[in-house]
């Protein structure tokens, strides 16, 4: 089955095409022009999409050496994400699908995330545990089997990628954060700086009702107060100073993410914990979970960084395992869903 994936509900555009689950070709447009307003602005958003829509869909098709007219079906994400950037792809997958009478499948961005690891040769085994680590979501999932899951805890506050964009703003580093602490962080001392981390505290059993909601607002308002104590000036920075910021930040935010995702996976007796979402891209989390997951018998997977930020083949793949599990249930009707909650499949 050729399957067009479009993904366009935040500032990547991006389209690919799949075949049985496997994926043929993929296109990433991002938007560079937010990175001089510091994060994304909707308006810009919706407008490059515009633009961007029919190239980056006609160069996914090329690249896969598939006939637009033996595509099948179109996968298009629906939410969560800015509504104008929404419509334009679901306005574009709308389109081609009536104009071949083909269907058309919604799909939820959080479960592109999901299945992003089977984008992958190293696969999760089903039961799994899933961490999802993005700019607007922190989650943990607890996936039964293809297309069966449940959210076990959220963010109560910011998101993790949220927290690196925040504090990478506060030291006046630039957008995306993550990837530019990323980097700071590996020459840094993570030891410079104690920051909190929240619910972690081993006294919280599941017994006693351990949670796995994540909260990183206090800690972003610890390093607040700590520049503010330092005196903190962008413009006139101290490397050293910066550096070992980013690596206790980054340590703070990796601790957390990394212990709530064993006890989740310890919880549901799962033997693999998959992480995915632009944050599954920073180093020390890849290296760190895997050597915790270890310790509990189990094995951390992820995608290559390239498919842990929003890309059109998590959409393609999760619309591969909807497929599967409910049959190809199209509809001409959808509409964006700028907040759609995770459990609200099927659409
Ligand atoms: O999944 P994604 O592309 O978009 C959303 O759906 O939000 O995630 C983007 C987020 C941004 O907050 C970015 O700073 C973060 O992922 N990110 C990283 C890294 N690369 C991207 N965070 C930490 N380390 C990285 N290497
Ligand atoms: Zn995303």
């Amino acid at each position: 089955m050729n399957l067009l994936a479009i993904e366009t509900s935040c500032d990547e555009c991006s389209a690919a095409v799949l075949q049985d689950g496997s994926l043929k070709s993929i296109v990433i447009s991002s938007q560079l022009i937010h990175t001089e307003y510091g994060g994304v602005v909707p308006e810009l958003a919706s407008r490059a999409h515009m633009e961007l829509i029919v190239p980056v869909v006609e160069e996914a098709l090329i690249k896969s050496s598939v006939d637009k007219d033996n595509i099948e079906a179109v996968a298009v994400t629906y939410g969560p994400g800015l509504a104008g950037s929404l419509i334009v792809g679901l306005s574009f997958a709308k389109a081609f699908a009536a104009a071949r009478g083909i269907p058309v499948i919604g799909i939820n961005h959080m479960e592109g995330h999901l299945y992003s690891t089977f984008l992958e040769d190293d696969k999760p085994e089903f039961p799994f545990v899933a961490l999802i680590v993005s700019g607007g979501h922190t989650m943990l999932i607890h996936v039964r089997e293809p297309y069966s899951h449940e959210l076990v805890g959220q963010t109560r506050d910011d998101a993790a990628g949220e927290a690196f964009d925040k504090v990478a703003k506060l030291l006046g580093l630039g957008y995306p954060g993550g990837p530019i602490i990323d980097k700071l962080a590996k020459e840094g001392n993570a030891r410079a700086f104690s920051f909190p981390k929240a619910f972690l505290s081993r006294s919280s059993t599941p017994e006693n009702g351990e949670t796995f909601e994540f909260s990183f607002s206090g800690l972003k308002t610890s390093v607040l107060y700590l520049l503010r104590d330092l005196k903190y000036n962008a413009d006139v920075r101290d490397e050293k100073l910066v550096r070992d910021i980013c690596a206790s930040f980054q340590r703070a935010v990796v601790d957390v993410l990394v212990e709530k995702a064993a006890r989740a996976a310890e919880r549901f007796s799962v033997r693999s914990i998959s992480v995915a979402g632009g944050v599954a891209a920073n180093r020390e989390l890849r290296e760190t979970i895997q050597a915790r997951a270890s310790s509990i018998g189990a094995k951390a997977h992820f995608p290559r960084p390239l498919y842990c930020t929003d890309n059109a083949a998590m959409i393609g793949m999760a619309a591969h395992f909807k497929i599967l599990k409910y049959g190809m249930v199209s509809d001409l009707s959808l509409k964006p869903v700028p907040n759609l909650p995770l459990i609200a499949e099927p659409a």
